[in-house]
């Protein structure tokens, strides 16, 4: 099982679409996925087509760690029945989603001790459906993005070519080597990838310029280009590999990348002092 964590400090930087896009890569892919939606607000299960439902949801499976059972709780994401059945596998394609809701907020502190960091991470040891989790975080390093980092072998960061994401994923690349010294001294960095390029803007060029100096090899391939019918295709709660059209099949393909760089071992971030 790979477990990788989607963070970043900042909001709005694409953090969900980058999950949305994995899931729907591994589903394409056959790969038996659980995205895990660690954002209070559930966004991530909004767009997997799920319905936060108050009972099942994360918050709840963290609260009963002991003995939660998280496939039987997962909801499978409505893609599934949009994916090509796979005809010689006797089962058909696993993209399940922990729902995410307001209650999960109650591990957002600061102060979370390593007992309750480890709540997630003792959950996914016990499940044996799934290949891939991917854990959409929330935009903090308060307990829920630790919680995710401790049950995480890599994360992924995600990083908008402007000046305030740019300074922001400098941070959050240090706070995760602080907190890969102090807790996991396994975790990895899966890389950066830059989200909502425009190549039009001289700004967004210059600055995905200084995120390849200054992240070096960890800035990932491909780019990820501003995309203009996006929230359409979030908001019909849609995989991208499943909505029509010459720009969501080369957005898929970018993810179908994304996601065979995610089982490749990368060099740890370089980082520069400005
Ligand atoms: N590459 C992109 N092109 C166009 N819109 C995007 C892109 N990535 C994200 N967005 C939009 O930006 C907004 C914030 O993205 P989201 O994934 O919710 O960020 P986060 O999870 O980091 O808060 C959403 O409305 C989303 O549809
Ligand atoms: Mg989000």
């Amino acid at each position: 099982m790979q477990v990788v964590s989607i963070s970043s400090l900042k909001g709005g930087v694409g953090k969900t679409s980058v999950t949305l896009g994995l899931a729907s890569a591994a589903l394409a892919a056959g790969i038996p996925t659980l995205v895990v939606d660690l954002d209070p607000h559930a966004d991530a299960s909004t767009g997997l087509g799920v319905e936060p439902n108050g009972e099942n949801d994360i918050g709840h499976l963290l609260k009963n760690a002991r003995r939660a059972d998280i496939a039987a709780a997962a909801a499978p994401s409505p893609w599934t029945t949009r994916a090509p059945q796979a005809g010689q596998t006797q089962q058909g394609p696993v993209l399940d989603v922990a729902v995410g809701g307001a209650f999960s907020g109650i591990y957002d502190r600061p102060d979370l001790k390593l007992r309750n960091l480890r709540r997630l991470q003792n959950i996914l040891a016990r499940q044996s459906k799934y290949q891939l989790v991917l854990i959409d975080c929330p935009p903090s390093l308060n307990g829920l993005t630790r919680m995710a980092w401790t049950a995480s072998q890599r994360v992924l960061l995600v990083a908008e070519p402007s000046l305030f994401s740019v300074a922001g994923t400098e941070r959050t690349l240090r706070a995760l080597e602080l907190f890969r010294k102090e807790f996991v001294p396994g975790l990895q960095t899966a890389g950066v990838v830059a989200n909502r390029f425009r190549d039009s803007s001289a700004e967004q060029r210059f600055r995905l310029d200084e995120m390849r100096t200054m992240f070096g090899d960890s800035l990932l391939s491909p780019v990820l280009p501003d995309q203009s019918n996006w929230q359409q295709i979030q908001g019909a709660a849609y995989a991208v590999h499943q909505w029509p059209g010459e720009a969501a099949r080369h957005a898929a393909a970018r993810f179908d990348e994304l996601l065979r760089g995610l089982s490749t071992s990368r060099p740890e971030a370089s980082r520069t002092t400005r």
